[in-house]
């Protein structure tokens, strides 16, 4: 029942201000959030309680399927309130295995309007299928759902928000997380940028962690890329800022 929620809410707001009594007060001045998180509106992943932090420490943007997307201007002014006033100096946009939104994306399930906010998770399944293809059912979903990650962590970097900041000698960083629904963790998918000239080299690093074929196997290995190298300079390219 509703007010389950608002009894609950009177327990915490007891329990916080007899753990510390200016928790409040002091959090009604100001915000300070070193952190923002863009993540995915799954109820199961909530910012703080999976970081171990308190309100007032993270600034959190959420969509389905954690996607940052250059005309979407409600991601857009959070990012801009986040880096010029707020000043947070990381970014961490986190994915999650088991995405509802991004299992539709690969299998291309219709869910009805989302459709064509998946679209873009269906464009990075596209783009770096050779990557994916030859994977079992299972992990592909697994290793979209860290494309996906990679990707956005892309689109965040060369967003004008950031390049701006960084044009000013800001300092921010993105960093790209997936988390485990069934163990809990967050895992770094080495993928942070933090200047300008590392955006391209840093993604092409990531996604090349992704073979194009399947892992030799006692049989011999399987291809399933077509043209490596003219498809890894299309994945760089795609990357570069246009300015
Ligand atoms: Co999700």
């Amino acid at each position: 029942m509703p007010h389950r929620l608002l009894s609950n809410n009177r327990a915490w707001a007891a329990a916080t201000h007899a753990r510390d009594p200016g928790f409040f007060t002091r959090l009604a001045q100001q915000q300070s959030p070193r952190y923002m998180w863009i993540g995915c509106a799954d109820s199961r992943v909530p910012a703080n309680e999976i970081t171990g932090l308190d309100p007032g420490e993270v600034f959190v943007h959420r969509n389905v399927a954690n996607v940052v997307v250059h005309s979407d201007l409600n991601a857009l002014s959070t990012i801009q309130f986040a880096v010029e006033h707020l000043k947070v100096e990381h970014i961490f946009v986190v994915g999650h295995y088991g995405c509802a939104g991004v299992r539709a994306a690969m299998r291309g399930i219709r869910v009805g309007l989302a459709d064509n906010w998946l679209r873009h998770v269906q464009d990075v399944r596209l783009r770096h299928r050779k990557r994916l293809d030859h994977l079992p059912p299972d992990e592909q979903e697994n290793v979209l759902c860290e494309m996906n990650v990679i990707e956005q962590v892309g689109n965040v970097a060369l967003s004008t928000v950031i390049q701006d900041a960084w044009a000013r000698g800001q300092k921010v960083s993105i960093h790209g997380w997936v988390y485990g629904l069934t163990d809990g963790l967050l895992k770094d998918l080495r993928v942070t940028m933090d200047h300008p000239d590392g955006v391209v080299p840093v993604f092409g690093a990531a996604i090349k962690r992704y073979p194009r074929v399947a892992a030799p196997s006692a049989g011999g290995s399987l291809r399933a890329g077509g043209d490596v190298e003219d498809d890894e300079e299309d994945e760089s390219a795609d990357t570069a800022p246009r300015r």
